[in-house]
């Protein structure tokens, strides 16, 4: 190649990150609109927001479909050298724009726009009819939004051997397929439920008055800020607000916005959903600033985000090592209110098993049941073996078979989540994903640092908190999560090491 050529090249592999971090300026605009939205913003500004996101969705949407993007991508693909290594800053930006690329040019204009339409109708009926309890207010539009669905896959495709789910559950997770999923969920699902079956069956059960016991919403918050902030969460670039639905915002590395909620009789919800979101923050805060705006500056996928804060909050924020230390610190934040709480009324409340119809109240165990019910059901819808007329039957023959309850209405059964009412099927699994990747990659961590337990004990996250750094966050998208995984772990991923968990921490609770 002569000095020309590849001058020419690297211009074009620097205007292609130019275009991607100017996308992702005006992009990371919409989220702190966002997040203003949920968290300040006066019930009268509505109207006027959403057409402000929208103007910045549609601005967004030109920009990453400019054909001078695709352009761009041809030139830097064409030179060899600049992608030789697959594992290089710059292979990684290309593989993973061009990835992008091809995904929103696959879908017609007038896909996109239905699909925005269908959404905003189809939440709007779904809220109506989950308030009459009532699914078949919802099914004609549920039809209309599978159907959507259905074209929508074709247009993007899947691979050989695959099946339409696994075009939709792309959006969330690259390179899923309902297959994959399915070689770990089946192994969960059989084993989880005779561990269920055990659970239940036993005379011995924690005690529950932990989750009953009013306290203060002041010291609450003071509270949940001291352990976020202790086990790594910084605050300097980041904050934490109160919303209705906690979530994880912010606008790039050095500026991550968490919100919380609070309930007077439990501060254990504070403390969990705190927690699993300053997760998501240190994973985000643990991002690289020199590559903010492209894919080596961003987070792999929803999986291996969800991963990160279901290790704060389950393997670190439920273990015993960490109760050690933070129950004493009860004591401190809320006085005399804390007396008679014993650690064991404490440990075992925050660790409590119980069957329910609700995924989101599920515990850390029964969640991974929810979440397969969902798997199953909308591979089988779009799939086209199950007719959307058939679903609040399917939905509570399941929840029989699995949590062996009888739903009582649909608004407990399958009108429960919004997901499908804005067109999202693929999304559900993530969730569980998380909880696989966050169990595998905390046994590695586990081997690699054996103190790690002792160190908890002494309120010490810090080696915990720089080994996700070093082997999860600052890598960015270098590898996909599958590869990341074997990566870290040495393994792909498997059911066991959160099967281990799971057993491991609650049979011992439930005298077994
Ligand atoms: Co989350």
């Amino acid at each position: 190649m002569t000095v020309t050529t590849q001058k020419t090249t690297i211009s074009a592999y620097g205007r292609l990150l130019d275009l991607a971090r100017e996308a992702s300026l005006l992009g990371s605009t919409a989220q702190l609109l966002g997040w203003d939205q949920e968290v300040l913003m006066p019930g009268g500004g509505l109207d006027y927001r959403s057409r402000q996101l929208a103007q910045l969705a549609r601005m967004h949407h030109e920009m990453v479909t400019d054909p001078q993007f695709g352009d761009l991508l041809t030139q830097c693909e064409s030179d060899s050298e600049l992608t030789a290594d697959p594992t290089s800053d710059e292979a990684v930006n290309v593989r993973e724009l061009r990835w992008a690329y091809d995904r929103k040019t696959k879908l017609p204009p007038a896909l996109v726009e239905e699909e925005a339409k269908i959404s905003s109708i189809g939440q709007h009926t779904w809220a109506e009819a989950r308030r009459n309890k009532d699914f078949s207010q919802f099914q004609p539009v549920l039809e209309k939004i599978i159907d959507l669905l259905r074209r929508k896959a074709e247009c993007y495709g899947w691979g050989e051997g695959g099946e339409p789910w696994d075009a939709l559950a792309e959006d969330y997770e690259k390179g899923c397929t309902a297959a994959d999923v399915e070689t770990v969920f089946i192994p969960l699902r059989d084993r989880l439920q005779s561990l269920l079956g055990e659970l239940m069956g036993s005379s011995t059960k924690p005690s529950n008055t932990f989750n009953e016991l009013p306290l203060p919403l002041e010291q609450q918050q003071k509270f949940v800020k001291f352990v976020s902030e202790t086990i790594g969460f910084d605050y300097s670039r980041g904050r934490l607000d109160t919303s209705t639905h906690p979530f994880c915002s912010g606008t790039h590395c050095n500026d991550i916005r968490l919100t919380t909620r609070y309930h007077e009789a439990n501060v254990n919800d504070a403390l969990g959903s705190t927690m699993h979101e300053a997760g998501h923050g240190i994973y985000e805060q643990g991002l690289s600033y020199e590559h903010v705006g492209t894919p080596m500056g961003n987070s792999v996928s929803l999986g291996i985000h969800e991963s990160q804060s279901r290790m704060w909050e389950n393997q670190v924020g439920r273990c015993e090592a960490f109760w050690r230390w933070c129950y004493p610190k009860l004591g401190d934040f809320f006085g005399t209110a804390i007396n008679g709480m014993s650690f064991e009324d404490v440990y075992g409340g925050v660790n409590i098993v119980s069957s329910g119809f609700i995924r989101v109240e599920a515990d850390e165990a029964t969640y991974n049941m929810h979440i397969m019910i969902r798997f199953e059901l909308e591979r089988a819808i779009i799939g086209g073996d199950l007719a959307v007329a058939d679903i609040p039957d399917a939905w509570n023959q399941k929840y029989k078979e699995y949590l062996g309850l009888d739903v009582p209405d649909d608004a407990k059964g399958c009108l429960q989540d919004i997901h499908w009412s804005m067109a999202s099927m693929g999304y559900f699994p993530t969730y569980t994903l998380g909880n696989l990747y966050a169990a595998q990659f905390f046994e590695k961590a586990l081997k690699d640092m054996p103190d790690l337990e002792g160190q908890f004990e002494r309120g010490e996250f810090d080696t915990l908190k720089i080994w996700l750094n070093t082997n999860i966050h600052a890598p960015g998208q270098r590898y996909r999560a599958a590869d990341l995984c074997v990566q870290v772990t040495g393994q792909p991923l498997s059911a066991d090491p959160l099967l281990r968990h799971l057993e491991g921490k609650l049979r011992p609770l439930y005298g077994i």
